[in-house]
């Protein structure tokens, strides 16, 4: 049985190391690793494959940045031949990115069965570019891995015969929990015991100008109370140039750095006081670890890091992040449980589906 895997963003590569690791055990499987180079600088993507023991890529279709519609042509201009020479018997897409659609459609033009993991996530805001991804390929795939209930619960909506559909769990938890151990042992003396860790990357928060000065504006009365440290997307670094809002945001309690590796990261999260974010994943990690989560979107498509774990959408009301910043500060922050399946297995059952 052959395999070919297409990955080619940042939140990709946890989603598809387990799932390779899991196959590898299944001695009859061959697999192929694609990646579209939808992300190409090394902090955004070699150091990721480094320590999630990602093999190097078979093929990479280099395609780089782009309008979305220049993206995703590229990648599947770039990608048909490949999965023609190829002739996988099944070809896994990870996620929600613009290489996630792409190899889809390319596949299900083809005839070649299409694997959908992290399926069935709904934020129910077309706006939003993943969003789009996401009802595509969900509607393209012929196997669907869901995270959970809620996944299952769109996908019949849709009209998606259950047949298809297998709620494995949350494969990025898989990587999480094996590079926990490795990450808490990295000790970062430069940072004070308190600190808030922020991510921004989403168009919504980021491409507006007012949007994104408001939301700096934000994060500055933030690290009155405490350190925020706050890795920067190269899209958000880009933005904040562009804007001329640099100036203001140098202070030592305001850190701005590049995009952190994974286990570094993930050191970071486990360890802050709270975390603030307009990520989709990084809502799932923060209900693993227990960490609450501020998210600044007035939606999510992952409803169960709200139902059960401590993620709170504050959306873009800086009055709402300061209350709940409060809550968290004087101890009272909501407290969560981990969702049903995100126990670090969910690639050994998408291996156990897929190959037997
Ligand atoms: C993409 C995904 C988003 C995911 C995010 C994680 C889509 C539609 N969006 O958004 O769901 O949460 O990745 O990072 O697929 N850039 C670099 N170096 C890189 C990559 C990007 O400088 O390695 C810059 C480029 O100027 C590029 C911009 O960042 O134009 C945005 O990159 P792109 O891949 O288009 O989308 P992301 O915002 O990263």
């Amino acid at each position: 049985m052959k395999v070919l895997h297409v990955v080619g963003a940042r939140p990709n590569f946890m989603k598809v190391a387990p799932v390779l690791n899991a196959l590898r055990a299944h001695r009859h499987v061959v697999q192929i690793l694609v990646h579209t180079g939808q992300h190409y600088d090394a902090n955004m993507s070699d150091v990721f494959f480094e320590q999630l023991g990602i093999p190097a890529p078979d093929v990479n279709l280099a395609v780089g940045s782009g309008s979305h519609a220049r993206q995703t042509a590229e990648i599947m201009m770039r990608l048909e031949p490949v999965v023609l020479d190829g002739k996988p018997d099944i070809v896994l897409v990870y996620g929600d990115v613009n290489s996630t659609v792409a190899a889809a459609l390319v596949c299900a033009k083809l005839g070649v069965r299409v694997g959908h993991v992290e399926a069935g996530l709904r934020s129910f805001d077309r706006t939003m570019p993943e969003e789009i991804n996401r009802l595509v390929t969900d509607r393209l795939a012929d196997v669907l891995f869901t995270p959970s209930e809620d996944g299952d619960i769109n996908l019949q909506r849709e009209g998606i015969p259950a047949e298809k559909v297998f709620r494995v769990g949350n494969v990025m938890i898989d990587s999480l929990v094996k590079l926990l151990p490795v990450a808490q042992r990295q000790i970062r003396n430069e940072l004070p015991e308190r600190y808030a860790l922020v991510t921004l990357h989403r168009p919504a928060n980021v491409d507006d100008s007012a949007a994104l000065k408001s939301i700096l504006q934000s994060l500055l009365d933030v690290s009155r109370d405490l350190v925020v440290v706050f890795p920067t997307h190269p899209r958000t670094r880009q933005r904040i140039a562009e804007f001329g809002l640099e100036l203001k945001l140098k202070t030592d309690q305001l850190r701005l750095l590049d995009p952190l590796p994974y286990v570094d990261f993930l050191g970071l999260q486990s360890r802050a006081r709270v975390v603030i974010t307009d990520s989709g994943g990084i809502q799932e990690e923060t209900t693993y670890l227990g960490v609450p989560c501020l998210t600044l979107r007035e939606n999510t498509e992952r409803p169960i890091t709200v139902s059960l774990g401590t993620n709170v959408l504050v959306g873009r009301d800086p009055k709402k992040l300061r209350a709940e910043l409060a809550l968290v500060l004087a101890g009272k922050q909501k407290k969560g449980t981990i969702p049903p399946l995100w126990d670090g297995h969910a690639g050994e059952r998408i291996a156990h589906v897929l190959a037997g």
